[in-house]
């Protein structure tokens, strides 16, 4: 991708302790419940699979991917599901795993429907907050870290499909070529 710089924001090491911050809470609140893990695709398949190799408990894995329609970095209202999870909740503890929170659309529209199949409980872990984007009322129960109104890429979250193979995490800016 011409015309874009990638400006480091959290390195491997910093990404490392922040998941296994979160997992170490994650382990010693659900220990001894039906934990199930429900990783929003495609963003958050690579926090997903640190998180579960760092939890001390067993949990089982599904994953849902969503549509929003809208244009270019910006969700819009609507939202719908393509791929559905696959194994039952209901009675069981449920931890939501997504990338980013941004207006907080997705997360609603998610955990609505979840709620409609009666799992115990429904819960949100996100690796990174825009807080200040929010337009729905929506808090992560487990956060890695705030993060500035920034564009995110790397460890799984992409732009266009790009840079989600980054092990780092960088925000990007356009190169203004008018100053070189
Ligand atoms: P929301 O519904 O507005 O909260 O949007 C959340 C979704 O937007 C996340 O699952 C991400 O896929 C995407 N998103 C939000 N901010 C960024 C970003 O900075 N880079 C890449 N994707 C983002
Ligand atoms: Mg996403």
């Amino acid at each position: 991708m011409e015309g874009y710089r990638l400006n480091p924001l959290l390195s491997q090491e910093q990404i490392a302790s922040i998941v296994q911050h979160l997992a170490d809470q994650i382990s010693e609140d659900y220990g001894g419940r039906e934990l199930v893990l429900v990783c929003i695709l495609k963003g958050a398949f690579m926090f997903l699979s640190d998180l579960v190799r760092y939890l001390r408990i067993p949990a089982q894995v599904d994953f849902v991917r969503l549509a929003s329609y809208g244009s270019g970095t910006k969700t819009s209202g609507r939202i719908e599901i393509t791929k559905d999870i696959e194994i039952p909740i209901e009675k069981k503890d449920v931890l939501i795993v997504e990338d980013i929170i941004d207006s907080g659309r997705t997360l609603q529209f998610l955990k609505d429907r979840l709620a409609l199949l009666s799992p115990r409980s429904i819960k949100v872990c996100a690796l990174l907050d825009k807080k200040t984007r929010r337009e729905v009322e929506m808090e992560a129960d487990y956060l890695g870290s705030e993060v500035d109104d920034v564009f995110i890429v790397g460890y799984g979250i992409d732009f266009n499909e790009n840079y989600r193979h980054l092990p780092a995490i960088y925000y990007v800016t356009p190169i203004d070529r008018s100053k070189t």
